[in-house]
């Protein structure tokens, strides 16, 4: 097969790394999104596969590294508009642990290569068992594509940085396509009450406005970084999941060990590794766990932690640090991930590091 590529996609350009290029590009991957899977209010899905996907009792999303936090966003989305139970799963477990399985299960395989031996390994035995899927990636005609009953693209065009950026914003607002789709085939409220294009379209503008700001988060993570090997960030519900994703661009690249935390869960354990002027960033874009998530804060400034708070705006309060653009909770990771990909990255060069190939790290692992 052919792959298509015009030359600004495999080229820097005008930028001295792929990562950062690829940070920038994400206001557009994001129109491009919107503008394949809309026409006018119609949304552009295989009918066929959005008949069996709908038609499941349980969702079981299995991913690794990036995609894996992308389908912790998704459960959420999936859940609420699609109304279905979701499962999500990681790959290197999933195929050798299977939990007792629901009665009418359908497979949603996240993977931007497409080629994750460890997603591989779960999708042959999902279609030994019989079972439909749908592989979610950035590469069509991919292994994983190719296997799987159906393929969603995420059309972030080709990502070549180790640490992924562009594919995991994509995911999350292809998840929230299918679920829209989803849910309006089932009648489900949520589904028709979200104007999807109009989210993807503040989406775009927000994370402009925040790529543009590039010499704050360079100063950020001069200011919390300098010297630190210790970082954590948290945040509940949908705040959780992104942490997550957040800890991991920071470690891969800068080697900063960092976690990301249930900010509820740090006083169980963890919070003995705060000290004097540990970096702490606190997302708050979830509205039920904000003001809980406001005290998780307290807990560790009173040890001494630096705390960066970065809110969106309808929860921001005065001496917030970062605040992000309003826009549907279920969807703002998509949004407030863009401030950790830049510290990260600043994080990294400031260390001298390879930005676009961390150590011991691949693009696409291809062993189990
Ligand atoms: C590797 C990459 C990660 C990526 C993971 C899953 O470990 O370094 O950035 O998230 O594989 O890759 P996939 O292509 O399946 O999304």
């Amino acid at each position: 097969y052919r792959v298509e590529l015009d030359a600004s996609d495999i080229s820097k350009g005008t930028y001295d790394t792929f990562m950062l290029k690829e940070i920038d590009e994400q206001p557009a991957v994001m129109r491009k999104i919107s503008s394949h899977y809309f026409d006018g209010k119609k949304i552009n899905v295989d009918q066929k596969m959005l008949k069996d996907v709908a038609d499941a009792d349980r969702l079981y999303i299995v991913a690794a590294g990036t995609s894996y936090h992308a389908a912790l966003v998704g459960k959420d989305i999936f859940e609420n508009l699609a109304d279905v139970p979701v499962d999500v799963e990681l790959a290197s477990e999933f195929g050798y642990h299977m939990p007792k399985l629901s009665k009418k299960p359908f497979f949603i395989f996240l993977s931007q290569s497409g080629e994750t031996a460890d997603s591989r390994q779960v999708l042959v035995k999902v279609n030994e068992l019989g079972f439909h899927s749908l592989t979610m990636t950035n590469v069509p005609n991919s292994t994983l594509s190719r296997e799987a009953t159906y393929t969603m693209e995420l059309l972030a065009g080709p990502e070549i940085a180790v640490a992924s950026t562009k594919a995991y914003t994509a995911n999350i607002a292809v998840e929230a396509v299918l679920a829209k789709a989803m849910g309006e085939l089932k009648g489900v409220k949520a589904a028709q009450d979200l104007d999807l294009q109009g989210q993807l379209a503040l989406a775009a503008n927000a994370i402009q406005t925040i790529v543009d700001e590039k010499d704050k988060f360079k100063k950020i993570a001069d200011d919390y970084l300098k010297g630190k090997n210790d970082a954590f960030y948290i945040g509940r519900g949908i705040d959780f999941a992104l942490s997550l994703e957040a800890a991991l661009k920071l470690k891969e690249i800068s080697y900063i060990h960092s976690e990301g935390f249930a900010a509820g869960e740090l006083k169980h354990g963890t919070i003995s590794l705060i000290e004097k002027d540990t970096p702490v960033f606190a997302y708050i874009n979830d509205g039920v766990g904000a003001a809980h998530t406001r005290g998780n804060i307290q807990e560790v400034a009173a040890r001494g932690a630096h705390v960066l708070v970065i809110a969106s705006k309808q929860y921001a309060e005065k001496g917030d640090q970062v605040i992000i653009p309003e826009i549907n909770e279920m969807i703002s990771p998509i949004v407030s991930v863009v401030p950790a990909q830049l510290i990260a990255y600043y994080a990294s060069l400031a260390r001298g590091n390879n930005v676009d190939q961390p150590r011991n790290l691949a693009k696409s692992v291809t062993v189990e």
